[in-house]
């Protein structure tokens, strides 16, 4: 029999990182997850807590991380991802990008194992080319409020192609562009659960900007999949992963209206300062590398999603923000 796989998953409580433990899991893997919760919470992985092949360390990426014991693959998913987040925690997000990465990847090399990282569409910041490909380098602009996030995740990539080119760390970069489903955070600032959590609040649908801006949304589990066969495949490049199906907000403000059977009204409020206008996948290398391409349709990954949030208590619906960013903030 050969001998079971151990994978480090950092940022493992959180949205994304949860739905790659119980993937890895399933595969038969050993899963290490590691998380300090600064936005994670423990509900979306306690579920494992029970299984030998899964064990948890709550530490910070961006201090030094050990971890006994052999490893096959790292998984760097740990960082503030969503505008509200790391525009309250912008060192935080900084360094677990830089500090972070750095961590993982020298970890990596002493332990020989591959390294996948979660990379942003944030990096192509503002697109003047769409749909994004891999090969366009971006237009971000480093001092604007989102620049903590966008130029962390490109410093991120820098250091992760310096590690396989100069130690020769097996490496492979997931461009990740807007994914949703089950365990994201309904007050987190994102446009999907923002509506949604409007919607069963009785609220007034927020869209700001005149709602002609542009998103696609991969379902969650699609993008797992995605993940998986990169891991797995040789290729070293940037892969981005997504859904191309793009929807103008407003559209999808009403699509949203239509699932949840409220009568509330959109309401229009200003567009935030660097907000993306468009915002679409071009997966050609996905397709053609790895052979994916998304399953899932909106309106499927919508209704499980709905479903799920629906099974949220009163009190998680109103929370406003539950996390003590200052007991983290130094
Ligand atoms: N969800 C998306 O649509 C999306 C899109 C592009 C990229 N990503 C990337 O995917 C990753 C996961 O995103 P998510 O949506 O699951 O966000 P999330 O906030 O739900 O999860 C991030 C997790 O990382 C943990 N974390 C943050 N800083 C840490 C640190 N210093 N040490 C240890 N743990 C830390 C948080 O507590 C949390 O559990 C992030 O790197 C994000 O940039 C996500």
């Amino acid at each position: 029999m050969s001998e079971q796989k151990r994978i480090l998953i950092t940022g493992a409580a959180g949205f994304l990182g949860s739905h790659l433990c119980d993937r890895f899991i399933a595969e038969g893997f050993h899963v290490i997850a590691m998380d300090n919760l600064i936005t994670g919470r423990l509900k979306n992985i306690e579920h494992l807590f029970k299984l030998e092949n899964f064990e948890f360390y709550n530490c910070d990426v961006s201090n030094f991380i050990h971890v006994p014991g052999k490893l096959d693959y790292i998984l760097h998913f740990a960082s503030p991802a969503s505008p509200i987040d790391y525009l309250k925690i912008p060192i935080q997000t900084l360094k677990v990008g830089s500090l972070g990465i750095h961590n993982c990847l020298g970890l990596a090399r002493v332990k020989k194992a591959r390294v996948l990282i979660a990379s942003t569409s944030e990096i192509y910041g503002d697109p003047l080319v769409h749909p994004q490909t891999e090969d366009y380098w971006g237009n971000v602009n480093p001092i604007g409020p989102r620049g903590v996030y966008d130029e962390a995740k490109r410093f991120q990539e820098a250091m992760t192609m310096a590690y396989h080119t100069f130690h020769g760390v097996e490496t492979r970069i997931v461009r990740i562009f807007n994914t949703y489903g089950p365990r994201m955070r309904l007050n987190d600032g994102r446009v999907l659960p923002a509506f949604i959590g409007q919607a069963l609040r009785g609220e007034d649908l927020t869209v700001f900007g005149d709602g002609s801006q542009t998103r696609s949304f991969c379902y969650v589990s699609d993008l797992v999949e995605g993940i998986y066969r990169l891991l797995m495949s040789d290729y070293d490049q940037p892969v981005n992963i997504g859904n191309p199906d793009e929807i103008s907000i407003k559209d999808f403000a009403e699509e949203i209206i239509k699932l949840t059977g409220t009568n509330q009204k959109v309401i229009y409020k200003e567009l935030p300062t660097n907000d993306p206008k468009r915002r679409k996948p071009d997966i050609t290398r996905a397709k053609e590398i790895l052979k994916w391409s998304p399953k899932v349709s909106r309106s499927e990954g919508l209704k499980l999603t709905y479903d799920y949030f629906k099974t949220l208590t009163p009190e998680e619906l109103r929370e406003v923000d539950h996390y003590n960013f200052d007991k983290y903030i130094k």
